[in-house]
């Protein structure tokens, strides 16, 4: 039987039921690929995938970036619970990690290759909030008025975790974290083709900054402009995550952020994420200021 691809009331993202993705035939998958291009978010409820059945899941998408220092762990923890149990504190590394993804954003934009797309599933839900929510860039670039459509053609903006990370006061070190590299800052086109549908989409979000040719308040202003006006309704959709569900977003064309709860309960995800194809996610990258060095490389490992 085929699975039930039911739309949302928004943009972009569907709904798919009537599969099991642990276990898919060829025409299932092709189902789900078609619905990945068309949507841009795609929910799966009550999957319960295993660690190993996620990358797998990922796996058909493209190569999975590596975002753990060994290259055997394909998958990590999205999490405020500690290896021993306890909650992450408001003072360490990591909660300023988890707080900075509240920003609207687009995975791996601050790395040489940006990431195709990102799959999320949910192991420990708190009580209230803690949502994910997207906003689909395609239909924004739509939406904007031809002044603004021609004033972005041709602009470009560099996109740095030092950065977005330095905006909400986390100043962090390189070496210190997935991220936190001496590659350089990318230099990303404002408006991105998406390489399959060939549809075009703002790719912003907080990683971007330092629009060559404008001062760095009429940047910060535009790039800000930017994101309000993308991101609200009838344009986004937030997912109230049940244990067990998965989603897997495109990130070449959708921008997202994780909502707030009560940080002392436990909210525990589980990512993979998918590398970008380097004919069309690999940028030029630039000095980056608050980087230790810059030793340019158009790997992300
Ligand atoms: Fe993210």
């Amino acid at each position: 039987m085929a699975p039930t691809v039911t739309p949302i009331n928004a943009t972009l993202g569907a709904v798919v039921s009537g599969l099991e993705l642990a276990h898919m035939d060829e025409a299932t998958w092709k189902v789900v690929e078609r619905a990945f291009l068309e949507h841009g978010v795609l929910i799966f409820p009550g999957q319960h995938l295993t660690e190993a059945e996620q990358v797998a899941f990922a796996r058909r998408f493209g190569d999975i970036e590596l975002l753990a220092a060994d290259p055997e762990q394909k998958a990590v923890a999205i999490s405020n619970v500690k290896p021993d149990g306890t909650i992450l504190e408001a003072d360490e590394h990591r909660y300023k990690s988890l707080r900075g993804n509240e920003g609207w954003h687009t995975d791996s934009s601050y790395m040489p290759l940006a990431a195709k797309a990102s799959c999320l599933s949910a192991q420990v839900v708190p009580s209230s909030g803690g949502e994910t929510e997207w906003a689909d860039m395609r239909a924004a670039y739509d939406a904007l008025d031809d002044a603004t459509r021609r004033r972005i053609a041709g602009l470009s903006a560099h996109h740095s975790l030092y950065h977005s990370q330095a905006k909400i006061g986390h100043m962090v070190e390189t070496g210190a974290a997935y991220g936190f590299h001496t590659k350089g800052a990318p230099l990303r086109p404002l408006v991105k083709v998406h390489p399959v549908t060939g549809r075009p989409a703002l790719f912003i979000g907080r990683h971007a900054y330092g629009i060559p040719g404008l001062s760095q308040a009429e940047s910060e202003q535009l790039l800000s402009d930017l994101v309000d006006f993308a991101c609200r309704p009838p344009r986004t959709y937030a997912h109230v995550w049940h244990p067990g569900d998965v989603v897997i977003w495109d990130n070449r064309c959708v921008l997202h952020r994780a909502r707030p709860y009560d940080y002392r309960e436990a909210r525990v995800m589980r990512h993979t994420r998918v590398a970008g194809d380097p004919a069309t996610e690999l940028a030029p990258t630039h000095r980056d200021d608050r980087a230790s060095a810059y030793e340019p490389s158009s790997s992300n490992r």
